[in-house]
């Protein structure tokens, strides 16, 4: 096989081509548009966009960017995002994947970013460069004929209320609600403005039907944008009797007042008998809202994104913890670029983590590390599962009095 690997950004072709290229890998070929083509080519950043070309044909793709992650305690980590990973299948299992990403998370850290991340197609395929999952995301689905939610008692007093939006409404709002959510969210990114344009119909991608979702707008009794949903409504029957599912596309709420007024508002719908939400918290209240809880049901619950250790100090630094106390946490990694014993000494108000040559009170890799960082696991666990060794016995359960948190992290967005 004889293929060289290059930077697509400048070249009109190698970026058409590289286009092209991942909706091969990702079996969608079908979908993509000569208007997509041009659209990806005006909106999207190429500068770290890398193809492996055997001739004329790109065959495996490759793209990082720069993101911020919102860790607990409301800081932010500098992350490598990586995106468009794909091997064309008449190439694949011959290493390009592994090229890279090696060479890409070489240069990440170099460039001093602080974690690398991704969401992951299939769980088998990142472990071994180091990632592991940090956030989960879950699909609810409410019987609402059976939640027994009053309708006329679904906003409080005091507490604002809603409005609907139209698609110029929600460009003009959204981008900066969502600036103030995604930092009161552990696990959350920033997101990309051409996610506005994609939702709301002013930038349309791929062949399949669109259809404007409605839009709804939680303001607080100041007047405030403090949370935003997006949903359909389709419209079926089941024997003699109507019903009708919503479902919800996107939540987000900056406080806890908005999470509770979208949810009770969209259960307040008269007409509708189902409620579901993909990629939702896995700690929504939405269970705890409801007069009966059993009408509320988790259908499925997956690992999302998964986060790569680049740099530990920085890393451990970044986060506040439940409790004051030093742990000293000696991390490996297959790809030797985070690894280290590092003594942590944290507290609700900040840490400072310096190499030490004291003993490990836990040995873990970065994928380990990865799912502890933003509170999601437990050290117990991994330790009870054998993913983790603890090297004293009351190790695992000081290690989740520091890194657990009161409410799990969540990141809404793919990327
Ligand atoms: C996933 C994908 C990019 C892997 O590319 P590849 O070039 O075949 O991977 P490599 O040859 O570099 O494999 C590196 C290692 O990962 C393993 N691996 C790669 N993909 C895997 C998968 N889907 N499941 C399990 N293991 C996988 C390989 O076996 C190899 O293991 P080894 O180092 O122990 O030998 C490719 O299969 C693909 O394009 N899949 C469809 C699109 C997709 O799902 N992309 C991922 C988006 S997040």
């Amino acid at each position: 096989m004889s293929v060289h690997t290059r930077l697509v950004a400048g070249n009109k072709e190698d970026t058409e081509a590289w286009v092209r290229a991942v909706h091969v890998g990702f079996l969608r070929l079908q979908e993509l548009t000569e208007e997509d083509l041009a659209t990806r080519q005006a909106r999207q950043d190429f500068s770290r966009a890398a193809g492996v070309f055997d001739g004329d044909r790109c065959v495996a793709t490759y793209k990082s960017f720069a993101q911020e992650m919102t860790v607990p305690g409301g800081g932010v980590v500098s992350s490598n995002a990586v995106t468009g990973v794909t091997v064309t299948a008449t190439h694949r299992r011959k290493g390009l994947l592994r090229g890279l990403i090696t060479e890409d998370l070489r240069a990440a850290k170099e460039r001093g970013d602080v974690v690398s991340a991704l969401d992951a197609a299939e769980y088998r395929i990142y472990g071994r460069f180091g990632y592991g999952p940090t956030t989960s995301a879950v699909t609810w689905r409410v019987d609402v004929t059976r939640a027994g939610l009053d309708a006329r008692r679904t906003g409080r007093e005091g507490e604002g209320g809603i409005s609907f939006l139209d698609a110029a409404q929600v460009r003009e709002i959204g981008p900066e609600l969502h600036e103030r959510f995604r930092r009161t969210q552990p696990g959350a990114i920033d997101r990309d403005p051409l996610f506005w344009d994609l939702h709301t119909g002013a930038v349309r991608v791929g062949s399949r039907p669109w259809e404007l979702p409605y839009w709804a707008l939680h303001r607080d009794a100041d007047g405030v944008p403090q949370g935003l949903v997006s949903y359909h409504v389709t419209h079926g029957r089941r024997g003699n009797l109507d019903t009708a599912e919503l479902k919800v596309g996107s939540l987000i709420a900056a406080t806890p007042a908005a999470e509770r007024a979208l949810w009770l508002f969209l259960l307040s719908h008269d007409r509708v008998t189902t409620l579901t939400a993909e990629l939702s918290a896995p700690d929504a209240m939405l269970p705890l809202l409801l007069p009966d809880r059993r009408a509320a049901s988790v259908t499925e619950d997956s690992d999302f994104i998964w986060l790569r250790p680049l740099d530990l100090p920085r890393m451990l630094e970044a986060r506040t913890y439940g409790v004051e106390d030093e742990i000293v946490l000696d991390v490996r990694d297959p790809l030797g670029l985070a690894q280290g014993r590092y003594l942590l000494a944290a507290s609700p108000e900040g840490a400072s983590a310096t190499p030490t040559g004291r003993d490990a009170d836990l040995t873990l890799d970065t994928t380990a590390l990865a799912q502890l960082y933003l509170g999601d696991e437990s050290a117990v666990r991994l330790v009870a599962a054998g993913q983790v060794t603890a090297g004293r016995a009351e190790a695992p359960v000081r290690a989740d009095l520091l890194f657990r948190t009161g409410r799990r992290p969540w990141c809404p967005d793919g990327f």
